[in-house]
């Protein structure tokens, strides 16, 4: 596995692998990493010859009260887990390296960066779309893979990639869970004890809301109120409990199509977020 640091050096190992027709994964991820991620390198693996795995905690996608410095850090242990987990190429940049002295380009995606995460973290969709663009524009990757543990985010990618005619293919993968259900996180080991037992109601909750959607309930007010009760129970006031249409994040009053319930919380100084699928004909009575 070659771990490469600079943007020419990426350019002069890919390109002449990309003129062979090799098709090039790509999983964009900033360390810290977990099941959750190598999974995307996993599916990276199945659709791709060469896998690149990018490492970089992008300053600007984080709020100036946000948790940028102490963000977790670990480049040898994260190369030890990629060790054997499918990935060809490791791109750790300095923070220098993608963003040079003088840059003034951002790539903002407008619609579906609002609402949510984007509504609560003012800023931090165009730090993604921004530093993704760039990052695409170093790999240039036939597929790049985002977890469907950052729902909105994946669904800012698609429209970018869309939006702007880009030669990738955006695939989703499922959330990896910890066995109690809690969604992995590089921001669960923040937590205390006692907060960890409670971050459990965020799945807990959407797990109830699903419950109810296969036995055939398919209003938003009582959907959101079966996920709402065991978060309200531990005595969590979520950022936000909504639910939306899967493919554009709108607003629905019902499931008439694929949709998702998407949560926020705040526990202590750390931000969780988590959010379940409803999928017609996979569930619904
Ligand atoms: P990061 O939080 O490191 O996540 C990298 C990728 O891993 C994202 O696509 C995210 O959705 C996915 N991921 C995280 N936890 C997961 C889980 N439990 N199950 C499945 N996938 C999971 O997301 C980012 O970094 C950044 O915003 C980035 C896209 C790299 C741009 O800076």
């Amino acid at each position: 596995m070659d771990v490469l640091h600079t943007v020419l050096d990426v350019k002069r190992r890919l390109r002449p692998v990309q003129m062979q027709g090799l098709r090039v994964g790509f999983v964009p991820t900033m360390g810290a990493l977990h099941d959750g991620h190598l999974s995307l390198v996993s599916e990276a693996r199945k659709h791709s010859e060469v896998v690149v795995v990018s490492i970089f905690v992008n300053p600007t996608q984080f709020g100036p009260n946000e948790d940028l410095a102490r963000y977790p850090r670990d480049l040898p242990g994260d190369l030890e887990k990629l060790g054997g987990s499918g990935a060809d190429m490791v791109f750790a940049p300095e923070v220098s390296e993608i963003y040079p002295a003088g840059e003034q380009t951002v790539v903002e995606v407008t619609g579906v960066s609002r609402g949510l995460c984007g509504a609560v973290r003012p800023g931090h969709f165009r730090g993604v779309t921004t530093v993704v663009s760039k990052l695409f524009h170093i790999v240039r990757p036939d597929v790049a893979v985002f977890g469907q543990k950052d729902f909105q985010q994946l669904a800012v990618i698609r429209r970018m990639a869309k939006d702007l005619h880009l030669d990738v293919e955006i695939r989703g993968a499922p959330i990896v869970r910890e066995p109690d259900g809690l969604a992995m996180s590089s921001r669960n080991r923040f937590l205390s004890p006692e907060d960890r037992a409670r971050a459990l109601a965020l799945s807990t909750g959407l797990r109830a809301a699903h419950q109810r959607f296969t036995s055939g309930a398919l209003a938003a007010p009582e959907l959101l109120a079966a996920a709402a009760a065991p978060i309200a129970a531990v005595g969590l006031t979520p950022e936000y409990l909504e639910l939306r249409s899967a493919e554009e994040l709108t607003p629905v009053e019902r499931v008439e199509a694929n949709a998702v319930m998407l949560v926020a919380a705040r526990l202590g100084n750390t931000r969780l977020i988590d959010n379940q699928l409803f999928e017609l004909g996979r569930g619904a009575a």
